[in-house]
């Protein structure tokens, strides 16, 4: 019989310590922190789930690659190496190097995007949103219904409604659509995959209407894996494979390389078109650097030319996902509220359905992610009311998984510890701001115990 247990496809040759803190000094910390982890020394937290970018574990490949760094302002070695890495997945002709993801975004939206024009995308990343809407253009979100509803499971959450998409032309005209964008997988709808026939789909309206057609990447292979283990006739493909066919659909990328390119730092943005790649070089060379570095040191397109390519191996893949939905299983098979299915980079527990006596003005997501701190040192985060104001449709609690960092047990221990608060949870109190910011509170903002518990 072949053996079942997937196990982490790796040995551990460096270790970071973690530091422990008792009950007493993490209830001190929190009210230093005024309820948002956000303001946490990081060395106060014992498994850190807050972000899967940039928080990754680099392998002896990488950092061996590190040292062929080639510095030079102009026309460097590691940018060729960089740039037919990316070529050899993507097969896009111009490949651009750029700090991190978002860069990108603001050079493809301020060179193709203007006032007036509409982007449809499955659903933008918040970054993504932003830098439509900094030229004046309209973002807007066509996720299919069932990417709509926490509990419900469908195998590709994070399909276009490929529908709303061909009414949304009509309405507004092709003229007013620079692009359209499919985030893989969708981070916004909880880590949901898109399939291969969505995108064949997406593609054929695109092409239909002369549109072009853009991957917001930064989690394509794990988009991947999940169309060979859920799409019919997938199955006996590679990663690589799928993703060079699911690129050959399109037009371009942007890519935060914090994601599935494995580095702690940097990012691309791909185009056919000559005329646009020519536009955003030169806008690059105003704002990030030189087109053969972009912002980045050789070492880190070193970096990311190797792990791009890891984040294809099927080993890997198949302990990432399997880590991903061993979390997801364990806690919602003891009742608690997730987004169904667990999604590839992070679960997210549905916090107004685990603390129903807490109403959404009082943070039901900022208030359990405090309690899963408090309990087990973890760090999480809250999507929901703090972040997106009153317009927010969940409060969600992220726990995203940095890649390739911590163990097995370490997932048991987080399992444990959002059972012990599941048990718990009727003696969670909501908060009230103290503090907040003008835009983007949820980093700054700062909380308050609510004085008494509301009744249920
Ligand atoms: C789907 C998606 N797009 C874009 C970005 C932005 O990338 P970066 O943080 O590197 O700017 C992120 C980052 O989390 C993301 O998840």
């Amino acid at each position: 019989m072949p053996v079942k247990t997937i196990i982490e496809p790796f040995r551990i040759k460096s270790v970071e310590p973690i530091r422990w803190t008792t009950r007493p000094e993490r209830a001190e910390l929190l009210r230093a922190a005024y309820y948002n982890l956000f303001l946490l020394p990081a060395e106060d937290v014992l498994i850190d789930l807050l972000t899967d970018s940039g928080t990754g574990a680099m392998s002896t490949r990488q950092w061996a690659a590190i040292m062929e760094g080639d510095e030079s302002y102009a026309g460097s070695r590691s940018f060729d190496r960089f740039r037919s890495s990316i070529q050899d997945i993507v097969g896009y002709k111009h490949v651009i190097p750029t700090h991190q993801g978002r860069a990108a975004e603001r050079i493809l939206f301020g060179v193709a995007c203007k006032k007036g024009d509409v982007v449809p995308n499955n659903t933008h990343f918040d970054t993504t949103r932003a830098n439509v809407e900094f030229v004046g253009a309209e973002a807007v979100d066509l996720v299919i219904p069932e990417g709509r509803q926490p509990s419900l499971k469908h195998p590709f959450k994070g399909n276009m409604d490929v529908e709303a998409l061909e009414n949304l032309i009509e309405k507004v005209g092709c003229d007013r659509i620079p692009l359209v964008m499919l985030t893989v997988t969708n981070n916004s709808g909880g880590g949901q995959p898109v399939s291969m026939e969505n995108v064949r789909q997406v593609s054929s309206v695109c092409r239909k209407h002369g549109l072009p057609l853009y991957f917001d990447a930064c989690r394509f292979a794990e988009n991947a894996y999940f169309i060979k283990l859920r799409e019919p006739g997938y199955e006996a493909k590679t990663p690589k494979q799928i993703a060079q066919e699911m690129f050959g659909y399109g037009d371009g990328c942007t890519m935060s390389a914090k994601k599935d390119g494995m580095a702690n730092i940097g990012g691309f943005l791909c185009a056919n078109d000559d005329k646009l790649a020519q536009q955003e070089k030169d806008l690059l060379i105003l704002t990030e650097g030189y087109p053969t570095y972009g912002g980045l040191a050789g070492r880190d397109l070193e970096a990311i030319a190797v792990g791009i390519q890891e984040a294809l191996h099927e080993d890997y893949l198949r302990y990432r996902i399997a880590s991903t939905a061993y979390l997801g299983n364990h806690i919602a098979e003891q009742g608690v509220p997730i987004v169904q299915p667990p999604g590839g980079h992070a679960v997210y527990i549905d916090a107004r359905a685990f603390l129903p006596h807490i109403p959404s003005e009082q943070f039901p997501g900022v208030a359990l992610a405090a309690e899963l701190y408090l309990e087990g040192g973890i760090r999480s985060v809250e999507i929901g009311t703090l972040m997106f104001g009153a317009a927010a449709k969940m409060d969600l609690v992220r726990l995203a998984i940095p890649r390739r960092v911590y163990t097995q047990s370490h997932v048991d221990y987080v399992v444990e510890v959002i059972l012990e608060v599941w048990k718990n949870r009727d003696r969670i109190q909501g908060l009230k701001l103290s503090h907040e910011a003008p835009f983007l509170r949820h980093f700054t903002a700062r909380l308050e115990p609510v004085e008494q518990v509301l009744s249920r």
